[in-house]
């Protein structure tokens, strides 16, 4: 069998112009890394999202930069095929431009990633443009932005009236010029995702955005059912794996409570 190539940023670019869809899901550990690497998915994001599915916080703001390195690095390990990106936690790029381009670039020099992802609302433009012009790959990341969880009153789908609309549609091109490579897209309608996605020449993934993206994104143990404290509308959940693995452990626990494990045949 040929391994498939390791994808590159001008890939994704083509990708657009030739009509193919782009696959992005998020992992945070080696095991996991792999699986969604074998399974030929084209970006692996290592989210700030592992602050609420793997380290059990509310939010994604209590999540460090050390911390997003530790994870970006484990699953650069992994990677094979896909394009690895960085998510830049809270903290880690909203006081200057030189400080995120500086964070920017750890993901590259110690995470081993080939890009990063930033939340990007219409006051963070000038990092997107301070990051691509140190030729670091900066997708930026639109409307709904969970680091602004408390100034949105939670986690609210954006650009429902035109005129926010409008400002995202501006936020879109003025991300693109920025130097961006591609847009990430959260809870926004369809139609508003439909006509940034039209009105730029760079890929648009979208989550909770409609199917009218160039590529989708979600969080991985969202689709494998491993983590149910809450379900967004646009989750879809492919398997219930924490259903499977507590089934496994719960017979582990009543095998070695009734002595049946280990037999024998696990034994010397
Ligand atoms: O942190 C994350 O996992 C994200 C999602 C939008 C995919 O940013």
């Amino acid at each position: 069998m040929t391994k498939a190539a390791r994808i590159t940023i001008p890939d994704l670019q083509r990708r657009k112009v030739e009509g193919q869809r782009i696959t992005m899901l998020t992992a945070y550990d080696y095991p996991f890394a792999r699986i969604v690497d074998d399974a030929g998915i084209d970006m692996i994001l290592v989210g700030d999202s592992l602050g609420i599915v793997v380290q059990g916080h509310g939010t994604t703001l209590p999540v460090t930069m050390d911390q997003m390195i530790y994870h970006t690095e484990i699953v650069s390990r992994a990677a094979k095929h896909a394009v690895v990106i960085g998510d830049m936690p809270f903290m880690s790029f909203q006081v200057s431009d030189d400080e995120a381009v500086r964070n920017a670039g750890r993901f590259l020099q110690e995470g081993g990633a080939a890009a990063v992802k930033l939340e990007s609302p219409a006051s963070m433009l000038s990092r997107v443009a301070a990051i691509a012009a140190a030729d670091i790959p900066v997708m930026a990341h639109l409307g709904l932005s969970p680091q602004s969880v408390h100034k949105m009153g939670g986690y609210k789908v954006q650009g429902r009236d035109a005129g926010s609309a409008q400002r995202l549609l501006d936020s879109a091109k003025r991300a693109e010029d920025a130097g961006a490579f591609a847009l990430l897209i959260e809870g926004v309608p369809m139609t508003v995702a439909r006509d940034i996605t039209r009105a730029v020449s760079i890929p648009t993934i979208g989550i909770g955005a409609g199917a009218a993206c160039d590529g989708q994104v979600i969080v991985l143990h969202d689709l494998l059912g491993l983590f149910d404290e809450f379900t967004p509308k646009f989750i879809k959940r492919y398997v219930n794996l924490r259903e499977i693995i507590s089934t496994a452990v719960t017979q582990y626990k009543d095998e070695v409570m009734d002595g049946q494990f280990p037999s024998e045949r696990e034994s010397y």
